[in-house]
């Protein structure tokens, strides 16, 4: 080895370990603990191997590489380290450890399947298969040169099994889904985990979920965004502009009316707020999905606010997060779940409201918020079940029905657990 040679791969050593350090602070902030066998992998498999062209220092940033695009979107990506770790993490959870396993990743690239690798040891497999034959040749390359000789590498479209009578242990997926297809579901042994990032009410969450016979369970979830399924299971979310660097995001088949969204920001702006103190480490995404249950139980259409940072900073909109805001479009009234507000050492929980039924609508939002907090703060659960499935025969909780499954989302308190 070179002496150039041996001070890169120190190098890169150095930055593999003071990432894996910040990951495993971040992991404690969010209450959560990475297991032993992630973090040996993590510290292991050489990340700038499947980064080709990219600085040492940029390939172990905590964030995704794009690999891939079409026209302005990304279609590939090294995923990011944070989320791969969160996502390993609720895999090795949920199985109760990963050494032995099955494996089959959904969406190449080669690093996370090298972390698979490392993790199941020579008692397991890893199958890792990817709809683009570009992604698939280059994690091939990658996984040679980084010494995974034992990964196989399948070019598909994983809607469908990748072999017919084949079962894992884990399927884990690492693309944005919409729906779970059949597949998914029918590969996994009998107490496989699936981890999937899924998208419901607009809003992406990596849910870990057990199989039980022909549906699924949630184990947990994480928050997260990742590029989407492509192929034969491809949903697309659509936005339409209503200010200037503000849009709402709408889900495959939602409908709204332009006309009526033209100058809604420009109509005066009401405002409620919750009159609460935010306990430290409240996971305000499982308010939204709380949000996203109860609004779409009245009238008006639940829809997600994004804005550019331009648009924040000159205050036309003030999004609880400008990434995904849950909002409600109702008769020309539109409100969402504003930023907090900081007042006498307390975090507040507020709604904002433009339109002729602007402050009742404000308070409505904030009415939720609070009856999220009185119940506990509760975290949602998921029951996956075929499409099929009778309505008298799916458990209780706000119903999604989508090609494949009919999903159920509920919200378990201390008292129904
Ligand atoms: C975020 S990247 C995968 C990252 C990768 N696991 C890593 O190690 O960093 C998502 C991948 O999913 C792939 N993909 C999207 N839809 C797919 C499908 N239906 N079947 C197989 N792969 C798919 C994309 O081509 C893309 O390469």
């Amino acid at each position: 080895m070179s002496v150039d040679t041996a001070s890169r791969a120190d190098r890169a050593e150095e930055l593999r370990n003071a990432l894996v350090d910040t990951i495993i602070a971040d992991h404690e902030a969010k209450g959560l603990t990475m297991p032993a066998e992630v973090e040996r992998a993590m510290r292991t498999v050489p990340r700038e191997v499947f980064t080709p062209g990219v600085p040492l220092e940029k390939a172990y940033e905590n964030t995704a590489v794009i690999t891939n695009r079409h026209g302005d979107e990304a279609t590939s990506s090294v995923s990011a380290p944070y989320l791969i770790a969160e996502m390993l993490g609720q895999a090795s959870d949920a199985l109760g450890g990963l050494e032995g396993r099955d494996v089959l990743e959904i969406g190449s690239g080669g690093y996370n399947a090298s972390l698979l690798a490392e993790i199941v040891g020579p008692a397991g497999s890893v199958t890792t298969i990817d709809i683009d034959p570009e992604v698939t040749d280059r994690a091939t390359a990658c996984l040679k040169k980084a010494g995974y000789n034992d990964v196989t590498v399948v070019c598909a479209d994983a809607e469908h099994p990748v072999e017919p009578s084949r079962r894992f242990d884990l399927v884990i997926v690492t693309a944005g889904a919409w729906d779970i297809p059949p597949a998914w579901r029918e590969q996994l042994a009998g107490n496989g985990v699936l981890v999937v990032p899924l998208r419901t009410f607009g809003m992406t969450r990596s849910w870990a979920l057990r199989r039980s016979e022909d549906h699924l369970v949630s184990h947990s979830h994480r928050q997260c965004g990742f590029v989407s399924v492509q192929g034969e299971g491809a949903h697309q979310m659509r936005y339409v502009d209503i200010a200037d660097g503000v849009h709402l995001r709408l889900d495959e088949g939602q409908q709204t009316a332009p006309d009526v969204l033209a100058d809604i920001l420009t109509q005066p702006r009401q405002e409620a707020w919750a009159g609460v103190s935010l306990p430290p480490r409240t996971v305000l995404a499982d308010l939204d999905l709380w949000l996203a249950t109860r609004l779409t139980c009245e009238a008006g259409e639940f829809v997600i606010l994004t804005a550019q940072e331009a648009a924040v900073e000159s205050g036309i909109v003030a999004p609880s997060w400008r990434f995904g805001a849950p909002a409600t479009l109702d008769e020309g009234t539109f409100s969402y779940r504003s930023a907090l507000r900081w007042t006498d050492r307390k975090f507040d929980l507020g709604a904002y409201a433009h339109g002729p039924e602007a402050a009742a609508a404000a308070g409505r939002m904030v009415e939720h918020m609070r009856a999220w907090l009185d119940a506990g703060s509760p975290s949602p659960a998921l029951q996956i079940l075929p499409a099929r499935t009778p309505t008298g025969d799916l458990p209780d909780g706000t119903v999604l029905d989508k090609r494949h499954s009919r999903i159920v989302l509920t919200f378990p308190t201390a008292s129904s657990r």
